[in-house]
């Protein structure tokens, strides 16, 4: 028979970086041009869930996102299809009597189903979950035996911060140094547990859609920003030493420093390009002060913050207690939504993805 359909569906959450990937050195490629370490979230919270599915009734490869369908022709899709399919194995499903061979995926066609539990492009790397989850359920779809590291190389070519989402935990994206990106992959520093104190609230200032998105921000960064290029050769690399010994050693202070001064020059190199970009609004901005001014406070730091490509702020406390003082200062000084600054709150753990 021809009618039958086979599906896998599988779930992977978003990362939010605390040191960050900011410019590529190859486009087509998704290479950065540093390091970037992050933590992948819960994925109750901030998860993309993706189901691929393959019939011998399908003519043409298709997807749909949140219900609507979306075009696959980009490169990068493109890119994540062809590395899955060229990797394609036998098949079997004795019970609905399918057998595929190898060779038979070059000619069936896949229906990609993907929903996201969040605000799509507002700066919640809804795009890292996305391609991670897609390159994954493809890789099962079609029997992958590649390892993990080798599947976030795929998945970088979706979107760069994707291939830190097929680890839990700690993750570092290793931006290697061979032309065809081979070596360019994603290593788990520390598994979930290791620092599972840690709580994360995502405050969400807007969940509009970002108006410059990353790939063409980057792009215009790369080529105009003399601070970027300070930033890779010159601070990032020390930073990613640091932050690989605080997370290690579980120093909340060191990790809570190099978040939010990474978080801040990053958006740095965003206003020195020309023209500037501006990702953080001014709720952004009122948010950094007042955790700058209760750190300096306390003499100690209570809370990190970081923002990505957007104004949405990502908050980590060490632990439950300093986590729930946190969301009711958040609640009386940014009271949502009536004189609204904040439209809603998200609170995770930080624990792995499948
Ligand atoms: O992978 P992209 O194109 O969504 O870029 C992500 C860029 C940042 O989120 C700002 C930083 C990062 O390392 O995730």
């Amino acid at each position: 028979t021809k009618n039958w359909v086979l599906m896998v569906t599988a779930q992977c959450p978003t990362n939010i970086a605390v040191i960050k990937y900011w410019g590529k050195r190859d486009e087509s490629l998704i290479l950065p041009i540093n390091d970037s370490i992050s933590v992948t979230l819960d994925p109750q919270h901030l998860c993309t869930t993706t189901t691929a599915a393959v019939s011998p009734t399908f003519d043409t490869d298709k997807m749909w996102l949140n219900g609507k369908e979306i075009s696959l022709s980009s490169g990068r899709f493109q890119s994540c299809l062809r590395e899955i399919r060229s990797r394609a194995n036998d098949v079997e499903d004795q019970e609905k009597g399918i057998c595929i061979k190898k060779q038979d995926w070059e000619k069936l066609h896949v229906h990609i189903a993907s929903f996201n539990n969040f605000p799509t492009a507002a700066g919640l790397a809804s795009s890292a979950a996305g391609f991670a989850c897609l390159v994954y359920s493809l890789s099962k779809l079609m029997n992958v035996k590649e390892e993990q590291g080798k599947l976030s190389a795929i998945a970088r070519q979706g979107s760069g911060s994707a291939c830190r989402s097929l680890f839990g935990g700690f993750v570092k994206w290793v931006m290697g140094n061979e032309a065809n990106g081979n070596d360019s992959l994603a290593v788990q520093l520390a598994s979930e547990t290791h620092w599972d104190d840690l709580v994360i609230i995502i405050a969400v200032v807007s969940s509009h859609q970002k108006e410059t998105s990353s790939t063409t921000g980057m792009r215009e960064s790369v080529v105009t920003s003399p601070l970027l290029h300070y930033r890779s050769k010159e601070v990032v690399p020390k930073r990613i030493v640091e932050m690989e010994k605080a997370i290690k050693t579980r120093d909340f202070a060191l990790f809570a420093r190099l978040t939010c001064a990474d978080s801040n020059q990053f958006h740095a190199t965003c206003l020195d390009t020309s023209p500037p970009i501006f990702y953080m609004n001014d709720t952004s901005h009122r948010i950094i002060s007042y955790m700058e001014k209760w750190n300096q406070f306390e003499g100690t730091p209570q809370v990190a913050y970081t923002f990505d490509a957007g104004p949405n702020a990502v908050l980590i406390a060490p632990n439950r207690k300093a986590a729930s003082l946190l969301l009711q200062r958040l609640l009386f000084y940014f009271p949502p939504p009536s004189d609204t600054e904040l439209s809603s709150f998200v609170i995770g753990d930080k624990t792995i993805v499948k």
